[in-house]
This record gives structure tokens, sequence and C-alpha cells, in this order.
């Protein structure tokens, strides 16, 4: 089958899976990391289709977003083959897949691992990252910010300091790295300009 083919292939059984996603997970998410790790992968001499295979597939198995990840991993499989792709093929995109989304934590050893990580978290920064952070608030029913000490820890607006600041320097590869500085920048932008509207008393 050639190599279009599959891509197409892989897309569609991901937008049947997440189109209806409200998380910050969705369709558009896996599309955002196929591609992202496709132009990683290009820049970074890895394997260019592996990489946007794996991008597509990230979240398959994320325990967030299946209740049975095991079962997930076995079906994807079974899919992987079904469009023929060799099981050494399979074996590394779900090889990939593992610590981006069911072995949270641990360091991807493969540069190709290293690549579709990046991606994934490439997207949880910048205007996307802002995007899908209060999209993922919302859906648990978070406020945005609050001045009430308590609910403060549960504000959406914490997550940039507990998470979206510290991705810019666990990024591997030097292409995402130069990505993610400058998304990390826009963020603290964004996050001055939401402060000071915030602490704004020059209109009331
Ligand atoms: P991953 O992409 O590795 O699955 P998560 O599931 O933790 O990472 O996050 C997915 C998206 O949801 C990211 O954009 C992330 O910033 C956002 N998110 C996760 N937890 C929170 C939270 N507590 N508040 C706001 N956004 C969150
Ligand atoms: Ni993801």
């Amino acid at each position: 089958m050639k190599n279009e083919i599959i891509i197409a292939k892989v897309e569609a059984y991901i937008y049947k899976m997440f189109h209806s996603d409200a998380t910050g997970h969705d369709y558009y998410h896996m599309k955002r990391v196929a591609k992202m790790a496709k132009y990683l992968a290009e820049q970074e001499h890895g394997d260019v289709l592996l990489c946007e295979l794996a991008g597509w597939v990230h979240d398959v198995a994320d325990d967030k977003l299946t209740k049975d990840p095991e079962k997930a991993i076995i079906e994807l499989k079974l899919f992987l083959a079904s469009i023929s792709l060799s099981d050494d093929q399979i074996n590394t995109i779900v090889e990939i897949i593992s610590t981006v989304s069911f072995r949270k934590g641990q360091d991807p050893k493969s540069l190709a691992g290293k690549i579709v990580q990046d991606a994934d978290r490439l997207d949880a920064i910048g205007a996307m990252g802002i995007a899908r952070a209060f999209a993922y608030g919302g859906n648990k029913n978070r406020p945005i910010h609050s001045e009430d000490e308590q609910q403060k820890q549960h504000a959406t607006i914490q997550h940039f300091d507990d998470k979206l600041l510290l991705i810019k320097d666990k990024i591997k590869t030097p292409t995402a790295k130069r990505i993610a500085i400058e998304r990390h920048t826009y963020m603290e932008h964004f996050l001055s300009i939401f402060y000071n509207e915030w602490n704004s008393d020059a209109y009331y």
C-alpha cells in the first residue's frame, strides 16, 4: 500500500475515534501532532513515515481517554496490520507511543520516541496550548482564575505554573526546542496581559 493511502486510512480511523472529544484531545490535536512529528522527523533525520503515523495514533491508549489501554493497543495493532504495516513497523509505532500515552514520565529511548513526545508537548504550549488548557478546564468545571486561596489551586491559570511553563525545558530535539522557545515567550506575554487585565482597576 502506498504511504499516502496508509496515512489517509489512519487519519480516517482517528477521525472516527476522536472527532467528538471536548477535552483538548480532539481529532485536530492528533492531526497537529502528526504533522509536527513529520516535520520534526524531516529536520532531525528521523523515520518520517513512522513518526507521522505514531503522531496520529499517540493518544489511542491514553488512560484518560480509554477505559482499557491494553485493549486499545490490541485493537490498534490489528488495525495497523489490516492496512498492511509489517510487524516491525507496528511494534516500533507501539514503542514510540508507549512513553507518550501509557508510560508517561519515562524518557523515550529512540529518536522517533523523542520526536513524537516533543510534538505532543509542543501542542500543549503557545496559542494552541492556551486554548486547550481553558477547554480542558471548562470541561472539568474549573474556574479560569480565582481570588479564593482554595479555589485558586484548581483554576486553569494555575496549570501554567504547574506544567505548561516547564515544558520548554523538557523538550529533547533541537528543532522542537526552537519552536518551544517561541511558544513559551508567547505564553509569558499572554499571562502578563491576563494578570494586567485581571488586576486592572482602570475601568471601574
Ligand atoms: P497529554 O497531551 O500528554 O495527554 P494531558 O492529557 O495532561 O497531556 O493534557 C492534555 C491537554 O489538556 C494539554 O493541553 C494540557 O495542558 C491540558 N490539561 C491537562 N491538565 C490540565 C489542567 N489541570 N488544567 C488545564 N489544562 C489541563
Ligand atoms: Ni496528545
